[in-house]
């Protein structure tokens, strides 16, 4: 088997972004594109991978050390174009190489392993020292024009160079290749930058190469492998497009997406079968749905476990885990560190955050929840503070199990109420509670008799009050 090495471009500025985040780290489907690319990249079983940078180099290798760590990176020199960036990554391979080098780019993300695949295995049964993926687009404008003569492949001419002839041209360049690594390295020292753009093409090495040998394109017939990121509506437009793939595959694979067209899924996500996501939904990061969860409508879970059966309705929630069989919604808002156990339930209007919720727990009505830990079994009466912070430090609450707080506590950290007690509905809870107790705090309640007749005299509720005399 021949050695393969895989370059993939993304040393460019991407100026059509207009952007401070460089191109190739914009996100879809909660991966940068480079990210997307990588992915593809590492599932190749090449011997080498090789990233070119150069504008904002050190965040992407960041990106690049952090989650593809065995990708070399390749820094390109002040001379512009995706010729020199190859040329600086043939520089990282050994002296000794002699395999293929697949040409990727940082801004083509949604290729997939399959075409490359064949398009290598059309390179190599062919013999052929060049071969390049194109294709027919209906809106060619901005890509690579692919130049036939009598049907056979010329050359390639850039938007910027082309004439109006050869604009009209719709089989278009894809910017991926794969390339013999010694002709290709020949070919690249011969092209210069004489060029609307003043950059060392890439492209210019295929009618270089047609001259020593046979080089082909590989036409493939779905347009959006081959869409590159130049703007942010072509990101947007790609992102449409990888989601509707996603939805599609989890559809197949047994979950119910009522609309799809509102429903967002990164790739990082597992759905278990028989889920319903439900209209203007987001599943975003490493989240987890179970099997037979209710999900939405209206609902963004980030980073999130959910368990089977659960049901999750209006609710935006970060970085926590939903045990089987519970509830949660409408308009719930749970924040990192939330943690409910099985056939617990949060419910409207409800705040969490830093809060373990035990089995059968119950917060069910318009409450915060901060820095609690709540027992098996209790339920939390409506309308209750947990008051973690005194304005420099947060404290803890502990309450312990089968506790009944009635309505209106607040419940001021550090304090903790023992198993199987009460608190009365409006009370103020500072002192520890012991279990079984019933703590209360009434104030003493006081009705001054025809207050309202003497103050607001000849008001709507002073009339309904005389009414009653
Ligand atoms: C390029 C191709 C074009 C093809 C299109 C497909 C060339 C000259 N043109 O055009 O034929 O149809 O891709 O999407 O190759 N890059 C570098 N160093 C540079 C310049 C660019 O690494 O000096 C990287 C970019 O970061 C990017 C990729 O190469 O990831 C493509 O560059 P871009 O400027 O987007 O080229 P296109 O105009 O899209
Ligand atoms: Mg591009």
């Amino acid at each position: 088997m021949r050695q393969l090495a895989v370059v993939v471009l993304a040393a460019g500025e991407g100026t059509r972004m207009k952007s401070s985040l460089p191109k190739v780290l914009h996100e879809i489907a909660g991966l940068p594109l480079i990210g997307h690319v990588l992915a593809t990249a590492h599932s190749l079983s090449a011997e080498h991978v090789i990233a070119v940078l150069r504008h904002e180099k050190e965040k992407i290798s960041q990106y690049v050390a952090q989650h593809f760590p065995s990708t070399v990176i390749a820094t390109q020199d002040e001379v512009p174009g995706t010729g020199r960036a190859v040329e600086a990554a043939l520089s990282m391979l050994p002296a000794s190489y002699d395999g293929d080098v697949l040409v990727l780019s940082g801004d083509v993300p949604l290729i997939d392993v399959s075409s490359i695949t064949e398009l290598i295995e059309r390179h190599r049964t062919s013999k052929s020292i060049g071969t390049l993926v194109t294709c027919q687009m209906e809106n060619p404008f901005g890509y690579g024009r692919i130049v036939r003569s009598r049907g056979e492949l010329v050359g390639i001419v850039e938007q910027k160079d082309a004439t109006e002839d050869q604009r009209a041209i719709s089989e278009v360049n894809a910017g991926v290749y794969v390339f013999e690594f010694a002709q290709l390295k020949v070919a690249l020292a011969k092209v210069t930058t004489q060029n609307a753009s003043k950059e060392k093409y890439l492209t210019d090495v295929i009618s270089l190469m047609i001259e020593k040998g046979l080089v082909q394109a590989h036409q493939i017939s779905d347009h959006w492998l081959v869409a590159g990121v130049n703007d942010r509506a072509q990101l947007s437009e790609v992102a449409r497009e990888l989601n509707s793939r996603i939805v599609r595959a989890w559809q197949l694979a047994g979950v119910s997406i009522d609309e799809p067209s509102s429903t967002w899924i990164d790739v990082t996500v597992q759905i278990g079968q028989d889920a319903k996501i439900l209209p203007s939904t987001r599943l975003l990061g490493i989240t987890s749905i179970g099997v037979g969860a209710v999900i939405g409508p209206d609902s963004t879970l980030t980073d999130c476990e959910v368990g089977s059966s659960a049901v999750v309705t209006r609710t935006v929630a970060e970085n926590v885990k939903i045990a089987s069989d519970t509830k949660v919604g409408p308009f719930s808002y749970l924040r990192p560190g939330t943690e409910l156990a099985e056939g617990g339930k949060i419910g409207a209007f409800v705040e969490t955050k830093n809060a373990k919720i035990g089995a059968g727990a119950k917060v069910p009505h318009l409450s915060y929840v901060g820095d609690a830990e709540i027992g098996e079994g209790s339920n939390i009466g409506a309308g209750t503070i947990f008051a973690n912070y005194d304005g420099e430090n947060k404290h803890q609450t502990k309450i312990g199990k089968h506790v009944k707080t009635g309505s209106g506590n607040v419940f001021v950290a550090p304090v903790s109420i023992g198993d199987g007690a009460y608190t009365a509905a409006g009370s103020t809870i500072r002192k520890d509670v012991e279990p079984g107790a019933l703590a209360r705090n009434p104030m003493p309640q006081e009705n001054l008799a025809d207050w309202v007749l003497e103050k607001r005299p000849g008001s709507e509720s002073a009339k309904a009050a005389k009414r009653t005399e």
